[in-house]
């Protein structure tokens, strides 16, 4: 998977990228991930890269020429599966997107900042439109590393023990069983006795009846699904 970043802010997607599983998946060559800074693309004098609303309004509106310079040059190198915009009213992402987008060749995500970009923009160049979360963030360069990280950790062998994925949290749409490490006992607490007995089938059962009792009492709405 290769993932080219747009953003006005690359320093501040960088350390994300060069830490744990994302960073040992771009070591071992399962994802590229580039950034491309915006301002890079802008053919006015003054390197501007945001101009007033027409009507007039509050905030600042991203213009179309740098965008469009941008992924017109990405455009020219390969093909893309999708092109991204991360905003508050995008659809908002989850496990069952993420597995999907998880096995695209080559992805786009474009970062939005002051009010966001030009409608043109949306209309003409974007494939799908993502929320990371019904709250408003400054830019869209947080929710680019989270949907990064989301798809990133799914591409097979970046985890080193392939099932680890497939028992997260959401992965069934439940959410996972507790899990424990030693001391068996530590201050009286003690760890349920099933995980001890070394009986595999009890043990399954145990996690698929918590696993399904905290989902029905934290998000019974995952059940209906
Ligand atoms: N940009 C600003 N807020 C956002 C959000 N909640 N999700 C994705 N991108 C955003």
């Amino acid at each position: 998977m290769r993932i080219d970043i747009i953003t006005l802010l690359p320093e501040l997607l960088k350390s994300p990228f060069e830490a744990s599983i994302m960073k040992r998946a771009i070591d071992k060559g399962f994802v590229e991930v580039h950034f491309h800074n915006l301002r890079d693309y802008t053919t006015n004098k003054q390197k501007s890269v945001d101009d007033y609303q027409f009507g007039g309004g509050a905030g600042m509106v991203m213009n179309i020429q740098p965008i469009d310079d941008c992924i017109a040059f990405l455009k020219s190198e390969r093909s893309y599966d999708e092109i991204i915009y991360m905003t508050p009213d995008g659809e908002t992402l989850n496990q069952g997107m993420a597995n999907q987008m998880s096995s695209l060749e080559n992805i786009i995500i474009l970062c939005g900042h002051y009010k966001g970009v030009d409608q043109r923009v949306r209309d003409h160049f974007i494939t799908k439109e993502i929320s990371i979360g019904d709250y408003v963030l400054s830019g869209g360069e947080l929710g680019a590393i989270v949907l990064s990280d989301a798809l990133i950790r799914l591409i097979p062998g970046v985890l080193s023990d392939e099932t680890s994925a497939l028992t997260d949290s959401f992965q069934d749409n439940l959410l996972s069983p507790p899990i424990y490490t030693r001391p068996a006992d530590y201050k009286g607490w003690k760890v349920p006795e099933v995980l001890l007995s070394g009986h595999a089938k009890k043990i399954e059962q145990w996690r698929e009846d918590m696993a399904f009792e905290h989902t029905k009492n934290r998000r019974p709405d995952l059940l209906d699904k």
